[in-house]
């Protein structure tokens, strides 16, 4: 049975065996990353399911409708988080579902361990988060849900100033509450992305990150990039699914494509960057799809890019 090797990882994330090996083995080692690829009559039943969700679902992504959904989800995990005396498990949100076939190098596969995705995630963002943060004293999560990324920063970076952001009050709740209970150098406020508030201001020396939450714009990121800009954090780091990045030619791709285009999550972020960087105001570090995603969807492409400081912009 095939397993995910270090080389597996290194060349996902888009890095060396050695980084890997040095970042993120402690967790490597003690998960099971066996997995079969779903192929013949089982595939052809995984994709005729596919295109039927793709056919009857009816989410829109960045309707009016949306933000309650997101304040009662979040209330749940609230709640569970309270009730279980404050388990840090309660954290992880719904969407990453336990035992559901998964993608990977554009074929579906199935995995041994039912938590695949959640740890598969889990030591990406350990590589990334050592590998990006270590030199920023303030960072910003914005569209940050459960806070669960930021926890997993504050055990990494105890002595750091944390802020999460997003646009419900259930996720500000529950990002204090954590804060409070763990006694965690970090705060959470009201942000919505679409309409930013020019008074929450970036500190010097700063970092922001996104992990899904661009998606939830439904292609209005403008006024972010913007406020963004005039802000200047030393470095912006996204997590996002990137249609730009999909080979419309390979069908696990083209069924991507179709399901990320029914349901309207943000496209044209990527090129909106590399417009900016033609026009030399801002650096693209590093962009790297992970071939790696759910059932319907690649979540987990990185994009890394820095404003360029050209004098023109207002640092505060
Ligand atoms: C897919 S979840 C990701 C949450 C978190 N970043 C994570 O990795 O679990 C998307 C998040 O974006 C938030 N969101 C959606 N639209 C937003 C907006 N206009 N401004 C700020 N946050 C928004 C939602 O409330 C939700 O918390």
């Amino acid at each position: 049975m095939p397993t995910l090797t270090l080389e597996d990882f290194a060349s996902s994330f888009g890095t060396s065996v050695d980084d890997i090996r040095q970042t993120c083995l402690d967790l490597i080692r003690n998960k099971n990353f066996d997995y079969i690829i779903i192929a013949g009559r089982q595939r052809d039943k995984l994709i005729t399911d596919i295109l039927k969700k793709i056919d009857s679902d009816r989410q829109i992504i960045g309707a009016a409708s949306r933000r309650q959904v997101w304040d009662n989800g979040w209330k749940e995990n609230l709640d569970d988080f309270i009730n279980s005396g404050f388990d840090l498990k309660k954290l992880v949100p719904k969407f990453i579902r336990p035992n559901q076939p998964l993608r990977y190098n554009q074929k579906y596969i199935r995995a041994v361990n039912p938590n695949f995705e959640f740890d598969f995630f889990s030591i990406f963002r350990q590589w990334l988060f050592k590998k990006y943060f270590s030199d920023s004293k303030n960072i910003y999560e914005f569209g940050c849900g459960t806070g669960f990324n930021l926890v997993a920063l504050a055990q990494l970076y105890p002595d750091r100033n944390l802020y999460g952001t997003d646009f419900v009050t259930a996720s500000v709740a529950l990002v204090n509450r954590i804060a409070k209970v763990y006694r965690l150098k970090l705060k959470g406020s009201i942000f919505d992305m679409i309409n930013p508030d020019e008074t929450f201001r970036l500190k010097k020396s700063s970092l922001i990150f996104t992990i899904g939450a661009i998606e939830q714009l439904a292609g209005k990121f403008e006024s972010f990039l913007q406020y963004l800009l005039r802000n200047g954090p030393d470095l912006c780091v996204h997590v996002e699914p990137t249609l730009e990045l999909y080979d419309e030619n390979n069908l696990a791709d083209y069924l991507a494509i179709m399901f990320h285009r029914k349901r309207g999550y943000t496209q044209g972020f990527l090129p909106r960057l590399q417009e900016l960087e033609k026009n030399r105001e801002i650096e693209i570090i590093k962009v790297k799809r992970l071939y790696f995603g759910s059932l319907f969807l690649e979540g987990y492409n990185l994009i890394i890019w820095r404003p360029v400081d050209n004098g023109a912009q207002s640092k505060r």
